[in-house]
C-alpha cells in the first residue's frame, strides 16, 4: 500500500472530529471519500497532509511512518494537497503560481521540466501562463490549483472538492483533468460533493459519516448500496 491510515483520531483543539478512521490507497489507485457536510472529509485530508497533527493512530506512507510530520516534510515525502481554498496567489501569474508548487525542487532544470509536464497535462494553462491567477475563470483556477499540486511530482495527490462552486460544464472539465492524471498513473484521493459522478469515475471509495468510516468498497458497489442511495442520492 502507498498510504495506510490506521485508527486515526484528529480534530481541532479539544474537539475531536475523526474517530478511528482507517483507510488505504495503493499505487495508481483512484480512491474517493464521500460524506455529508461536516463529516470530516477535509479534516481527514488535512491530517494526512500534516496541516493538523493527529490525536491518535498512525499514517504510513511509502513504507515510512509520517505521523506527526509537518506539512512541508510531508510534501517532500511526496504527498501534494489541493485544498478547497486552493490558496492561489491572485496577483501572480499562472506560471509563477506553478513555480510555487515546485518550491521543494531546488534544481531549476527539473523545475522547468515539471512546468512542461503540467503544461502538457493542461494545455489551457500554457496558453494563459502570463495571465494573473486572479483573473482566471473558476474552472481555470481549479485546473491551476491541480496543476500546481502536480509541480512537486507527488506520489499521491489529495484533492478536496475540486468541483465546488462550478457550473456543470466546468465540473466536467475538472473531472476530465483528474482522468488525465489517472491515465498518467498518478495516485489520487478525491473528496467530492458530487457523489454520483465521483462513484462513477473512481475505483474505490469510503463513506465518512460523523467522523467515522461507515461503508467502504468498490465505487460501483457503493453506487448501488441502498444506504448510499438513500442518504446521498435521495433515492
Ligand atoms: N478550524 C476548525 N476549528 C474548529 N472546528 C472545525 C475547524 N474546521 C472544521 N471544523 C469542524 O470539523 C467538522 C468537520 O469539518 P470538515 O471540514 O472536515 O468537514 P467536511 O466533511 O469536509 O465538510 P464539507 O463537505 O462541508 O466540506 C465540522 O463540524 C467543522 O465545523
Ligand atoms: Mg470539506
Amino acid at each position: 500500500m502507498l498510504l495506510e491510515v490506521k485508527n486515526l483520531d484528529a480534530g481541532y483543539g479539544y474537539l475531536q472530529i475523526l474517530r478511528c478512521v482507517s483507510l488505504s490507497i495503493d499505487k495508481g489507485e483512484y480512491v474517493c471519500i464521500v460524506g455529508p457536510n461536516g463529516a470530516g472529509k477535509s479534516t481527514t485530508m488535512k491530517t494526512i497532509a500534516g496541516l493538523i497533527s493527529p490525536m491518535g493512530g498512525s499514517i504510513v506512507f511509502n513504507g515510512e511512518d509520517i505521523t506527526g510530520l509537518t506539512a512541508s516534510q510531508i510534501t517532500k515525502k511526496g504527498i501534494s494537497f489541493v485544498s478547497e481554498e486552493m490558496n492561489l496567489f491572485v496577483n501572480m501569474s499562472v506560471q509563477e503560481n506553478l513555480y510555487m508548487g515546485a518550491y521543494i525542487i531546488k534544481d531549476k532544470k527539473i523545475r522547468n521540466e515539471r512546468l512542461d509536464f503540467v503544461f502538457g497535462l493542461f494545455p489551457q494553462l500554457a496558453v494563459r501562463k502570463g495571465q494573473l491567477a486572479g483573473t482566471m475563470s473558476g474552472g481555470e483556477r481549479k485546473m491551476l490549483a491541480i496543476g500546481r499540486g502536480m509541480m512537486s511530482d507527488p506520489k499521491l495527490l489529495l484533492v478536496d472538492e475540486p468541483s465546488f462552486g462550478l457550473a456543470p460544464q466546468l465540473t466536467a472539465n475538472v473531472f476530465e483533468s483528474l482522468d488525465v492524471l489517472k491515465d498518467k498513473g498518478v495516485t489520487i484521493m478525491l473528496v467530492e460533493q458530487n457523489v454520483t459522478k465521483t462513484l462513477a469515475v473512481t475505483d474505490r471509495g469510503y463513506i465518512l459519516e460523523n467522523g467515522k468510516i461507515g461503508l467502504q468498497g468498490a465505487s460501483c458497489d457503493l453506487a448501488d448500496d441502498p444506504h448510499v442511495r438513500k442518504v446521498f442520492l435521495g433515492v
